[in-house]
């Protein structure tokens, strides 16, 4: 299964992911996790990429697809894969036009997420996530079994540089402008589906398989 996790900041792009890996049993490759990986171990693509994410921009186009194309090649994604947070302009998608084509392969769906404004900007300050694991929570909507510790590893929890109120609507923001257009681009193509991303993560997870299928 290939498939593309489409939707604004906070729609539950991640939150659905790690369901769908289990279920498909396909890596998730998150651009924003490779770049938050790289910031952490202090890499230069780290260094490059850390001003546009803490400012809520997007990281240059130039730096985003060779990466995801160079990922793509290998092996453990034979089978599939999980796009969570590419393509994030037209520009990113016609080159993963043109990857596939030139792989002979095709996008089985792109799955967006409709989410409500103030429930966006709920989300995101309310976000905690593992340091760790990165296991994802949620202050409100998710809350970790013992306040400020992960259920899965013990781990701290923290809040992202880019959660704060003023991050997130700038986020939302660039969403709007460089990213919504992804929605008609692929509604073109067939491969857009519709999902209301305010339903329960569970419940959400086996609309998806009625529709992708299985
Ligand atoms: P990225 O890490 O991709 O962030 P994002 O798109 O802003 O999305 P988020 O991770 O914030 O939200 P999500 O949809 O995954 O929601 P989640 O499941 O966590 O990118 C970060 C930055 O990297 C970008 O700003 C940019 O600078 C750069 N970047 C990355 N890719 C790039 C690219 N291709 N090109 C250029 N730049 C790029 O859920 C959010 C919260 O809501 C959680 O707390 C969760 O518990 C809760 N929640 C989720 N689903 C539900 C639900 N159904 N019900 C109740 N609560 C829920
Ligand atoms: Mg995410």
């Amino acid at each position: 299964m290939r498939a593309v996790l489409l939707g604004p900041p906070g729609a539950g792009k991640g939150t659905q992911a790690v369901r769908l890996v289990e279920r498909y049993n396909v890596p998730q490759i998150s651009t924003g996790d490779i770049f938050r990986k790289n910031i952490k171990e202090g890499t230069e693509l780290g260094r490059k990429a850390q001003e546009y994410m803490n400012s809520g921009q997007l990281v240059p186009d130039e730096l985003v697809v060779d990466l995801v194309k160079d990922r793509l090649l290998k092996d453990d994604c034979k089978n599939g894969y999980l796009l969570d947070g590419f393509p994030r302009t037209i520009f990113q998608a016609e080159q993963l036009d043109k990857f596939l084509e030139e792989q002979g392969q095709q996008l089985d769906a792109v799955i967006n997420f409709e989410v409500g404004y103030d429930t966006l900007i709920a989300r995101l300050t309310g976000r905690r996530v593992c340091k760790s694991c990165g296991a994802s929570y949620h202050v409100v909507n998710m809350p970790p079994k013992t306040e400020g510790l992960c259920d899965r590893c013990g781990g701290e929890l923290e809040q992202r540089k880019d959660d704060t109120k003023e991050t997130a609507v700038n986020r939302i923001s660039v969403y709007e402008e460089s990213t919504a257009p992804l929605i008609d681009y692929y509604s073109k193509t067939g491969a857009l589906k519709n999902f209301d991303g305010e339903t329960d993560p569970d419940q959400l997870l086996e609309e998806i398989v009625s529709v992708i299928g299985e």
